[in-house]
């Protein structure tokens, strides 16, 4: 089998690639990804020898590049996106393009080629948000965030080309990741690498906000479920179970570094902030999958890996990083 991952480079993108090779021997991954600001190939410095593997840099949006790396490929699965719903709010134009225009790229390809499965990996931020319930696959959208938006433009133009072209599609909307391998532009790897070194950890807001965390390893085996066992049209939620507010995360990451809570800083809240995010993943348990890593040791494990991996995340913490940083928390940089 030959499976096409885009954003192969990226953070779950990555942990997908290296959960595809451990887990199956007779398989073929192909990485295609532009490397953007969070593209990395460092991410896959562990698998980049294993002769099943290959790497093509390029454009979702570029038609013919997405022909020629699809050409001959039994399944896709897309990640590569624009992710981050700040950057979105400062500058939306990379989310359009990327998140509606390349899944359009992609989707005339994995028609014209006659690809069998095309997984299209999406995000609970579509259904915006909610204080009480969950919801479920049939709830509407309703995203806030030009990120939001963009995604839920995937979507849609997914689930039509299903009704309309019989493409063979499925959907995951997943909740907040983390591990890692993440860029230290969410909220987890910025705050510990910032406890780290003893910086400011800015709390948008009150802090009262709530994120489901799923751990990047149970995102994977969704995947993976959803890719192998999921019904062609349908959308499956994907939820860790751990809903948890800002604040409370923060003084854990701080608990477990050994650092005070005087690096807490309330800054101005994120305009068109969803207060809570939850989903029902009752479609996606029935396909066997439950979530392995129970939060308290997930997390104790990824403070351990950034610990660990200095190298890694201050590499990444200069250059474009820097410039966003001044700009997105001005006062604190
Ligand atoms: P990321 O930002 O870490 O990585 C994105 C990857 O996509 C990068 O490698 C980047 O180079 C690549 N990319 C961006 N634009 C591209 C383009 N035009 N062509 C080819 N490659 C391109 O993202 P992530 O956090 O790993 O998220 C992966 C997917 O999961 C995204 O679709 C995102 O919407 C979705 N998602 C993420 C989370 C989360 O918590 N991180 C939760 C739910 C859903
Ligand atoms: O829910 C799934 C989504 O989770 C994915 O689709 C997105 O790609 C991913 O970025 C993530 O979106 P969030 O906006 O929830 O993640 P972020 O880490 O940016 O923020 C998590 C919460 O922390 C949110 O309530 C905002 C808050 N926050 C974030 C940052 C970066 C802060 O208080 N301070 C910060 O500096």
């Amino acid at each position: 089998m030959r499976i096409v991952v885009t954003g192969g480079a990226g953070f779950i993108g990555s942990n997908f690639v290296r959960y595809l090779l451990g887990k199956y021997d007779d398989l073929e991954v192909v990485n295609l990804d532009k490397l953007t600001y969070a593209g990395n190939l460092e991410n896959l410095r562990d698998v980049e020898d294993d002769a099943r593997y290959a790497f093509v840099k390029g454009d979702i949006c570029d038609a013919a590049v997405v022909r020629a790396t699809l050409d001959g490929a039994d399944a896709v699965v897309n990640f590569a996106a624009e992710t981050h719903v700040d950057r979105s709010i400062s500058g939306p134009q990379d989310f359009i393009s990327t998140d509606v225009l390349g899944t359009h790229t992609l989707l005339e390809a994995v028609r014209e080629l006659d690809v069998k499965r095309y997984l299209q990996i999406s995000t609970d931020e579509v259904y915006g948000s909610t204080e009480t319930g969950s919801f479920t696959e049939e709830s509407d959208l309703a995203p806030s965030s030009p990120y939001s938006a963009s995604k839920a433009g995937g979507d849609l133009q997914v689930l039509a080309y299903y009704r309309t072209y019989g493409t063979p599609v499925l959907i995951t909307r997943s909740s907040n990741n983390y591990g890692g391998w993440q860029y230290p532009e969410k909220i987890i790897p910025l705050f510990i690498t910032n406890a780290i070194d003893d910086q400011a950890l800015p709390v948008y807001g009150d802090g009262l906000n709530v994120r489901d965390w799923l751990h990047v390893e149970d995102n994977c085996s969704a995947v993976d479920a959803v890719l192998h066992e999921g019904e062609l049209g349908e959308v499956y939620n994907i939820g860790g179970g751990n809903e948890v507010r800002n604040l409370a995360l923060t003084r854990r990451i701080l608990e477990l570094l050994g650092k005070g809570e005087d690096l807490i800083r309330y800054v101005v809240d994120r305009p068109g902030h969803d207060r809570r995010y939850s989903i029902d993943c009752a479609k996606v348990r029935a396909l066997g999958w439950e979530p392995a890593v129970d939060f308290e040791d997930g997390l104790e494990r990824t403070v351990a890996w950034y610990r660990d991996n200095p190298d890694w995340w201050r590499r990444l913490k200069s250059g474009e990083w820097r410039e966003y940083y001044a700009q997105q928390y001005s006062g604190l940089a």
